[in-house]
């Protein structure tokens, strides 16, 4: 019988619930060992426990260290701030746990390779979360580019633009702190449109790239108010504004290994985006168009053998013939939700975990997502192309 494993799970905010859902999901679409919710912690009690009560978990606390420590708990998934992942991620590595760590990986690419080379060192499994890989849609684009239906790849454009820090009212919090996001809307958004890119592209050899904060300031949050979370609404202190320390915008050029060249954009400030994760991907002979708001369908231009009175892009609805969709559903068109991603996500982390086969993006995979991030950074400080190799 296969072994199985016990969850500890940090934090309770957006990605926590998502991820609660996702290791409760995720055995059943895909036929697992269920999974023992062990421990869920968050720094405030009553979150905690009711999260506990919500998803199943055994026990709630607010010590993650006790979490980390237990031996019951066999996988630990952060979903604290960025600050956190660094010190919650090493101290897991420590206590020989696997390791699901929301993105972006740390507040820098230093921390990024500490945490990558301890668990080289200890040998446990990572995991990031890069869930919007994890779509049958992107599966089909890699496909495509692999079987050369569009030839050899010419120029990619990518975004990843929302709105939800764009209007100058919604109260400053840990996203707009150096010292607790590390960057602004690159590694909270950007790091999800670099990771695609990576994935379907290859790596990145150097960006020449420019950022801007447009709101420089906002509302201070009451002291001893609501949690600052994107899933509550949070009291602000009347006519008390803080800095905002990170950027709302960045784009870049860039050079791709393989040859190729590029644009990347991303935005929290774009009004009307949602969740505007989309990209563009040329090639010789065709070409790929892809949006998160609308990810259970394809854009697809080819060439060869469309008479050239009819030739045009053609939409193409994922279905059952585009893995892992069919766990989901028998009918094609019907459509998957976002949490679905992180239902596949915890499938190839179990299955992984089960089997004893690599995960990806792991740590060390995940570090090629940090350098590009600090390449654009260092390139916006110095105005100045940025050869990643040399970071
Ligand atoms: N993969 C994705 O699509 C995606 C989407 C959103 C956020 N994220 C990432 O997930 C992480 C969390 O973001 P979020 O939107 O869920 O934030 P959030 O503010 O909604 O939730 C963070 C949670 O962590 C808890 N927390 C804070 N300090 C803690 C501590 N010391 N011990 C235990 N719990 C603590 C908070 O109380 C809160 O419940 C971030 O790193 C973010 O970049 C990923």
């Amino acid at each position: 019988m296969q072994k199985q494993f016990g969850l500890g799970l940090i934090g309770t905010g957006f990605m926590g619930e998502c991820h609660a859902l996702a290791f409760s999901a995720a055995p059943a679409v895909f036929g697992l060992p269920s999974v023992r919710m062990e421990i869920v912690a968050d720094i405030d009690q009553r979150a905690a426990d009711a999260a506990a009560r919500r998803f199943g978990f055994a026990r709630a606390t607010t010590d993650w260290q006790a979490l980390v420590a237990d031996p019951a708990v066999d996988i630990v998934a952060i979903t604290a701030p960025n600050v956190l992942h660094k010190h919650m991620a090493l101290a897991a590595i420590a206590a020989g746990k696997h390791i699901y760590c929301e993105k972006p990986m740390a507040l820098s690419l230093d921390d990024a390779r500490t945490m990558a080379a301890a668990a080289q060192a200890r040998g446990v499994k990572t995991l990031v979360g890069y869930n919007y890989m994890r779509s049958p849609a992107i599966a089909l684009t890699r496909k495509l580019i692999e079987d050369g239906e569009i030839g050899s790849i010419t120029y990619f454009r990518g975004l990843h633009e929302e709105d939800y820090m764009a209007d100058a009212s919604t109260p400053f919090s840990w996203r707009c702190r150096r010292d607790q996001a590390g960057s602004g809307t690159l590694g909270d958004m950007g790091s999800h449109i670099i990771s695609l890119a990576l994935t379907l592209l290859g790596p990145v050899e150097s960006v020449s790239a420019d950022i801007a904060t447009v709101i420089t300031e906002r509302p201070m949050p009451a002291a001893g108010g609501a949690r600052e979370s994107r899933t509550e609404a949070v009291a602000v202190t009347e006519g008390v504004m803080a800095p905002v320390e990170n950027e709302d915008i960045a784009h870049t050029l860039l050079r791709f290994s393989r040859g190729c060249v590029g644009t990347l954009t991303t935005s929290r400030v774009a009004w009307g985006r949602k969740n505007r994760l989309a990209f563009e991907i040329f090639g010789s002979k065709g070409s790929i168009v892809f949006d998160q708001e609308r990810f259970n369908e394809l854009q697809l231009f080819t060439r060869d053998g469309v008479a050239p009175a009819l030739n045009g892009f053609r939409t193409i609805l994922t279905g059952p013939a585009h893995p892992p969709y069919g766990q989901f559903s028998p009918a094609a068109g019907h459509g998957i939700g976002f949490n679905d991603l992180k239902i596949i996500e915890v499938a190839h982390l179990l299955a992984a975990l089960a089997n004893d086969t690599p995960l990806y993006p792991s740590f060390a995979d995940a570090l090629q997502v940090e350098t590009v991030i600090t390449g654009m950074l260092q390139s916006a400080d110095t105005r100045q192309w940025v050869n990643l190799a040399q970071l």
